[in-house]
C-alpha cells in the first residue's frame, strides 16, 4: 500500500529527529545515516532510491566519493559502452553534453524530485552514478542483480583540496562563509563529511571479494596510463576491444576525447550548467592534476592524513 504524502513527511521527520546532525565546514547541514555524514538534503532522495531503485543485470553503476574523478569516469564508461552506437568518436554526444548530463546520479538526478521515477524506458546498458557508500546502496545492486560496479578513488589529500575549492566556487552564500582550509581539513580528518576511508575501504573489500562485480580504480593510475585502464574497463564490462578496434586506434581516441584538456575546452563545458542550473559545468574541470595538495596543505597536515590512512587501511592492501 502506498503511503500518503502527509504520512511520508511524518515518517521522514520522525526519522530525522532520531539522527545526529551537525554543520559541515561549508555551512551546510549534515545528517548521520547508516554510519556516514550526508548532506541533509541528500537523505530523502537516498531513502527513495533505497526503497524503489530496481537494478537490471546489464546496469553499470559508477560509484565515487565527490571529486575523485566521477566526471572522467562517466565520460570514459559512456564512450566505451556506447561505442557501437557512436563508432565515429567525433560524433559523440560527449562533445555537446557534459558527462553529468549523459550519466545521471541516482540520488541527485533520478530521485531528487521524484519518489519513484520510471527508469524502465532508459536503453541498456543503463549507466548510473552515485556517491552512496556501499552499505547504503539499494539492496538489489549487491544482492539480487548481476549489475556491475566501477569505483574510482583518489588520494584523499587531492580529493579534499578539489572538494574544498568546488564548494567555494559553487555553494558559498554571502551569509555563510566556509571555514578556513585548516579547520575544514581538521573536520575531514575526523571523518566529516564521510568518513572517506570507510567509503573507500568498503568498495575495496567488495572488489577483493568479487572482482567480477566490482572494479576498483584509482585516479592516479588513470593519469599514469589511461589506455591500459580504458582496456581494463572495457574487459570488466564484458565489451573488450577487438583487435580491429585496437588497430584503428579506438582506445587512444576514447582516451583523447575524455581527457581533461579536451573536455575542459569544449564549449558546453565552458558555458553550460547541470543540476537545474545550480552548478557550472566548468567547475568540474579545475586543474586535473595529481599532487595539487602540495600547493595548499602543510607537510604536517599531509603527515596527519598519511598516518590516518595507514591506520585505517592497515592489512587491507589498499594504499596511496
Ligand atoms: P581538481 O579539482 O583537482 O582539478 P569529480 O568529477 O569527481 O567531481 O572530480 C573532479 C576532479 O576531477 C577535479 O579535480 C577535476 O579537475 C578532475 N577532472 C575532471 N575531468 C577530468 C578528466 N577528464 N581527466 C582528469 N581529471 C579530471
Amino acid at each position: 500500500m502506498e503511503i500518503k504524502e502527509g504520512r511520508k513527511d511524518e515518517f521522514f521527520n520522525e526519522l530525522l529527529q532520531k539522527l545526529e546532525q551537525m554543520t559541515n565546514w561549508d555551512g551546510r547541514k549534515l545528517v548521520k545515516y547508516q554510519g556516514f555524514w550526508f548532506p541533509l538534503n541528500y537523505l530523502r532522495p537516498l531513502l527513495s532510491a533505497q526503497k524503489h531503485f530496481k537494478a537490471n543485470d546489464s546496469d553499470i553503476i559508477l560509484s565515487t566519493l565527490p571529486k575523485s574523478g566521477t566526471t572522467w569516469l562517466k565520460a570514459l564508461v559512456f564512450s566505451i559502452a556506447n561505442r557501437s552506437i557512436y563508432p565515429n568518436i567525433d560524433q559523440s554526444p560527449l562533445l555537446t553534453s557534459n558527462p553529468h548530463k549523459l550519466v545521471p546520479f541516482i540520488e541527485f538526478d533520478l530521485y531528487w524530485n521524484e519518489e519513484n521515477p520510471d527508469l524502465t524506458h532508459i536503453p541498456s546498458p543503463r549507466i548510473f552514478s552515485t556517491h552512496i557508500p556501499l552499505n547504503a546502496l539499494p539492496n538489489c545492486i549487491l544482492e539480487s542483480s548481476e549489475c556491475k560496479i566501477i569505483y574510482i578513488c583518489r588520494n584523499p589529500l587531492d580529493q579534499f583540496i578539489s572538494h574544498y575549492y568546488f564548494v567555494l566556487q559553487n555553494f558559498v552564500s554571502k551569509d555563510a562563509a566556509p571555514l578556513e582550509l585548516d579547520e575544514a581539513f581538521d573536520m575531514f580528518c575526523r571523518g566529516v563529511p564521510g568518513p572517506v576511508w570507510e567509503h573507500m575501504l568498503a568498495y575495496w573489500n567488495a572488489h577483493l571479494e568479487n572482482p567480477r562485480k566490482v572494479l576498483f580504480l584509482k585516479y592516479e593510475d588513470l593519469k599514469d596510463n589511461i589506455g591500459f585502464n580504458v582496456k581494463k574497463i572495457a574487459e570488466f564490462l564484458g565489451f573488450p576491444f577487438s583487435l580491429e578496434e585496437e588497430e584503428q586506434g579506438l582506445i587512444d581516441e576514447i582516451s583523447r576525447v575524455c581527457s581533461f584538456g579536451n573536455l575542459k575546452n569544449l564549449e558546453v563545458n565552458k558555458n553550460g550548467y547541470v543540476m537545474d542550473g545550480l552548478l557550472k559545468n566548468s567547475s568540474y574541470f579545475r586543474k586535473g592534476e595529481v599532487g595539487d595538495w602540495t600547493n595548499y596543505l602543510t607537510p604536517a597536515m599531509a603527515e596527519r592524513m598519511k598516518k590516518l590512512m595507514e591506520i585505517k587501511f592497515q592489512g587491507s592492501g589498499l594504499m596511496f
